[in-house]
């Protein structure tokens, strides 16, 4: 059954950053976006690159490998080459941990 686990402390990542986390065996990325916290699966529905490493303009982010972009609030594929949308995660924050469903 999905549960949320803490991955992070939310002063942890600044608006405009992303990073990897693993929860379960999962690469997750996991951004904030003006001060919300959102994670998507990290691994790019083209090849695999990772999304907590790519270029964050606003909502979307930029795949570091070959430049597919994706909404980062539903994990909409934006942009080629990747044709999937990626799977987003719930999050919440609990007092000042972020915490996914998984
Ligand atoms: S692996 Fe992400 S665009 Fe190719």
């Amino acid at each position: 059954m999905a549960e949320f686990l803490k991955v992070a402390k939310a002063d942890e990542l600044s608006p405009g950053q992303a990073r990897r986390v693993e929860v379960h065996g999962k690469r997750l990325a996991l951004f904030n976006i003006d001060g919300n916290f959102y994670a998507l699966e990290d691994t790019c529905t083209h090849k695999g690159g990772p999304l907590s490493l790519g270029t964050i303009a606003g909502d979307q982010v930029t795949c570091p490998w070959h430049g597919a972009k994706f909404n980062i609030r539903t994990g909409e594929v934006l942009g080629p080459p990747a044709r999937q949308d990626i799977g987003p995660y719930n999050v919440r924050l609990t007092g000042t941990d972020i915490e996914i469903q998984v």
